[in-house]
């Protein structure tokens, strides 16, 4: 099988290609001086069978990826690999007119009938996989963060979701490892006055992990580490799975008193320290 990276998620790539005991083909990637993309797979692919892999975190990821999926259109079989699926959050027509951009993704993708199988990992509204016309399957990172925090040995760590939504994201993350876990509940206490909290378990002196599956602009994390702090958390650690740290992210979340930043490699950055390579590996050779 040949692994064929992405414009921006080589790294990624590279390590899967490793765990599956090959390497990633050479692509190249450059920018014509209108601003348009061109992608080249150097090594022919005639007859074989490839694996994109191709996070969508901005408009270039996916140019590069429905350019790398016609470069490889004489394969025998296609599978593209999507670690962070953007645009998942827009998953219904909210006004009329809108674009449900999750579905007009898919569909760019699918289209040509070049691609066989896909997979994610952690997408935001599982349900948005139906908008594909192939087999679509979404991967579990959570038990890489939970296990990262047992190997760290945190001392009496309580995993926290930042919100409901979060909620099955925290229990994935706690429960193989018997820790402690819940989710922040905004009240209303009256017109102008709402209520942040952890909804059960006390966090007063105890080491926080908060998780959720994105941080982009950083505002969620911020607001529940203050809050955490503001109920006597001690050291607070932040975990996601999709690190996008888009504008001053980064900043507003460690200003909020954060001891460290964690997330996986569907992103590249400074804080992917888990990757999920071994698990989409594990998953190719199946
Ligand atoms: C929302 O539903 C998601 O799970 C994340 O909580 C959200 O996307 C984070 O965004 P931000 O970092 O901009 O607050």
């Amino acid at each position: 099988m040949k692994i064929i990276p992405g414009v921006t998620t080589q790294v990624l790539a590279d390590r899967i290609a490793s765990e599956l005991g090959t390497r990633a083909s050479l692509c190249e990637f450059k920018r014509f001086p209108d601003g348009e993309l061109y992608t080249r797979v150097v090594d022919e692919i005639k007859g074989e069978e490839v694996t994109i892999v191709q996070s969508l975190m901005a408009d270039t990821g996916l140019i590069s990826l429905l350019q790398l999926i016609d470069a490889v259109e004489e394969a025998h079989k296609t599978t593209v690999v999507i670690p962070y699926l953007g645009y998942a959050r827009q998953d219904k027509r909210f006004k009329p007119g809108e674009a449900i951009s999750s579905r007009a993704i898919a569909r760019g993708i699918s289209f040509a009938g070049i691609v066989d199988r896909i997979y994610v990992v952690n997408v935001h509204n599982p349900a948005v996989l139906r908008y594909f016309d192939v087999d679509a399957k979404d991967l579990n990172a959570a038990p890489l963060i939970g296990d990262y925090i047992a190997q760290r040995a945190i001392q009496d760590p309580v995993i926290i979701g930042p919100d409901e939504g979060a909620r099955e994201l925290a229990k994935a993350v706690a429960e193989p490892h018997g820790f402690n876990f819940d989710v922040l509940e905004k009240k209303r206490i009256s017109g102008d006055q709402v209520q942040i909290k952890p909804k059960e378990v006390s966090v007063a002196g105890r080491n926080v992990i908060i998780v959720d599956d994105i941080i982009s602009t950083g505002g969620t994390i911020a607001e529940a580490a203050a809050l955490l702090k503001a109920h006597d958390a001690n050291d607070i650690y932040v975990t996601c799975i999709h690190g996008l740290f888009a504008q001053n992210a980064t900043l507003r979340i460690l200003n909020a008193g954060v001891t460290e930043i964690i997330a996986t490699d569907t992103i590249q950055s400074i804080f992917s320290e888990i990757s999920v390579a071994k698990m989409i590996a594990d998953e190719l050779s199946t």
